[in-house]
């Protein structure tokens, strides 16, 4: 398994929208290595997901994983959910149906837009239809933080960012300024999230 290099944006590639992938090249060599080398490449930069298009594959394709000690799994989580972990999962040509109109705000990262932070709304809660790396599907009903992620990374897949959702971007925040100045005194990571 090899670390990906990491696409930033000005690179085409993040802009693009990707293509859909059929079950048969789900289950071949080359995405199953692909799927692998996403997941260490995540975990070499501290992500909470990665999308194909990050590391110059525009493919409908991304991984997450939140470990369940990652302080960014308790922001904006409202309910018995909030801390709780999300397991390794691929998701393959997914789709999103939000669960209701509630939004939320809370800090969003970028591994394609290093070093920002930003304040991005999101919808609360929402069902996720999607392959896993064996082509099959399935579906998640997920909210706070868990729905956060999973939103942020079907954006990759149509060539939209984190930015591009802001209300303010006057929020828009180095990760060493946000600590010092806005969140004040927080634990690091306690408000973030980089995907
Ligand atoms: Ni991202």
């Amino acid at each position: 398994m090899s670390v990906l290099k990491v696409a930033r944006i000005g690179h085409p590639v993040v802009r693009a929208a990707a293509r859909e992938l059929t079950p048969d090249e789900i289950r071949s060599p080359e995405i199953q290595r692909l799927i692998d080398d996403m997941r260490v490449t995540m975990y070499e930069y501290e992500g909470v997901g990665l999308a194909a298009p990050q590391i110059h594959e525009s493919l409908r394709l991304a991984v997450l994983e939140v470990p369940g000690s990652d302080k960014r799994a308790e922001e904006g989580v409202p309910g018995p959910h909030g801390g709780t972990g999300v397991p390794f999962t691929v998701l393959v040509n997914p789709k999103v149906t939000p669960l209701g109109p509630e939004t939320v705000e809370g800090w969003e990262g970028c591994l394609s837009i290093p070093d920002l932070r930003g304040l991005v709304p999101r919808f609360a809660r929402l069902r996720l239809e999607a392959l896993d790396r064996e082509g099959k599907p399935y579906t998640v009903e997920a909210e706070g933080f868990h729905a956060r992620v999973i939103q942020h990374e079907c954006d990759h897949l149509e060539g939209n960012v984190y930015l591009d959702r802001m209300r303010d971007m006057r929020t828009l925040s180095f990760i060493k300024e946000l600590h010092d100045y806005v969140l004040g005194g927080r634990e690091e990571g306690e408000e973030e999230e980089h995907e």
